[in-house]
């Protein structure tokens, strides 16, 4: 099996954009790390959230500024902190603090806890209660909502209540350009789309400017950032605060259609594949292709990153060649009723009754006064209307077949 180093390859101005990626070695030379009691063979310089992402589920920490497409990015948020139980074979004294996954490395013999730590699930609570302390909480009306990695943190760590009893941090309303809304009360200084504007587009026109309490992104001095591939600073930002001026209120993202696709970009740097939100045949947003950690995906070992023209001007389905739906969790609400094929559930009851098959069992499609047996929902191209829905008259008249409740004798 390959083995998959945390070391990435050298980032050069000069070169393709796509030098990001993270690169697949077949070391021979392999450290052991066991993470949450689960050990596993790793190259050396591997980090070990990048060893928890080999493993996959659970074991992985959550990461809202570590970005392995982007050099540099990690250490900023703490939400990705873990234990390090025992340092390494030769040295197995555990390390005295918490320390951020993101940006230590594996040694060969490290014992690493991540969930199965009550130190790490409390210092994560509280690392998201503080992140929270500033955020505006406007979940209800922000474009995010939905694939914001903060409101995931917030529903796996946060608290009903706040402690916090000062005034929010507010700042001036800031126009960066035609493209991308700022909302700076949403950021949380992550860095990621400093580093993207500093690795991917030509020119940085924006960073983090002021420090403590003030620190903010703003552009220096209100410049209007419009570099080819300043979108993709919209699909790095892990919360609402870089959103897609073009979609703006326009559909919440679990109502839209993601459907993979791709283009002949004339763009040389432009991978041309990208992810088409639909709402019948309208196209309202165009993103770049993400994976299973909410990052831009890899395409032989190049970063899928899209230009502006693909992202903001080429809203028509004529534009694109629709390959499929796009593969969503099923525990993501982007998943919600749009299963690609249905999946019967194994068979339970004569488990649960010991044996005995049930006497009665009702068929919802049969008594339900909503759904159409006859339509299959998952096939419905687009907004469903009400015919749709409307009863089938065969069905309803059917009554030799069932009762009033449907219980068949
Ligand atoms: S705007 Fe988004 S990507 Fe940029 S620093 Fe803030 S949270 Fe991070
Ligand atoms: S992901 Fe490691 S510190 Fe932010």
């Amino acid at each position: 099996m390959p083995i998959r180093s945390g070391f990435q390859k050298q980032y050069k101005k000069s070169d393709s954009i796509y030098y990001m990626a993270d690169e697949i070695k077949t070391a021979t030379a392999t450290f052991k790390v066991t993470i949450d009691n689960i050990t596993i063979d790793v190259a050396p310089g591997t980090s070990i959230l990048q060893a928890a992402r080999i493993i996959g589920g659970d074991v992985t920490p959550p990461a809202m500024c570590y970005y392995s497409k982007l050099q540099g990015s990690g250490g900023k948020c703490r939400t990705c902190l873990v234990e390090v139980a025992a340092g390494s074979t030769a040295d197995p004294r555990p390390m005295p603090k918490l320390v951020a996954s993101c940006r230590t490395n594996v040694m060969d013999g490290m014992i690493v806890k991540n969930i199965t730590s009550e130190k790490v699930t409390d210092a994560r609570n509280g690392v998201v209660e503080f992140l929270l302390i500033n955020h505006p909480l406007d979940c209800p009306i922000c474009d995010q909502a939905g694939e914001c990695h903060l409101q995931d943190l917030g529903y796996e760590h946060g608290k009903a209540g706040t402690r916090y009893e000062f005034a929010r941090r507010t700042f001036a309303k800031e126009d960066i350009g035609p493209y991308i809304q700022l909302h700076m009360t949403r950021c949380i200084l992550c860095y990621r789309c400093t580093f993207v504007a500093d690795q991917i587009t030509d020119s940085r026109v924006h960073g983090i400017v002021d420090r403590g309490d003030h620190a903010a992104i703003s552009t220096y001095i209100s410049k209007a950032i419009d570099n080819d591939f300043s979108g993709n600073m919209i699909d790095v930002c892990p919360v609402g605060a870089l959103t897609d001026k073009t979609f703006r209120f326009k559909n919440r993202v679990w109502f839209t259609k993601p459907v993979d696709a791709h283009r002949n970009c004339s763009n040389p740097k432009c991978c041309g594949k990208a992810t088409l939100w639909l709402r019948g045949n309208e196209v309202f947003r165009v993103t770049a292709r993400k994976d299973e950690w909410g990052e831009v995906q890899s395409y032989d070992g190049k970063t899928g990153w899209i230009c502006n023209t693909c992202r903001f001007d080429s809203k028509k389905t004529s534009d694109w060649t629709i390959e499929g739906l796009t593969q969503i969790s099923r525990h993501s609400v982007l998943g919600a009723n749009k299963y690609k094929t249905l999946e019967m559930p194994k068979e339970t009851l004569p488990a649960v009754l010991k044996g005995r098959s049930p006497k009665l069992m009702m068929n919802i499609h049969n008594v339900s006064e909503v759904n159409n047996p006859n339509i299959e929902l998952s096939a419905i191209n687009g907004p469903s209307h009400s015919e749709d829905f409307e009863r089938s008259a065969e069905h309803v008249k059917g009554a030799g077949e069932s009762t009033q409740w449907g219980m068949k004798k």
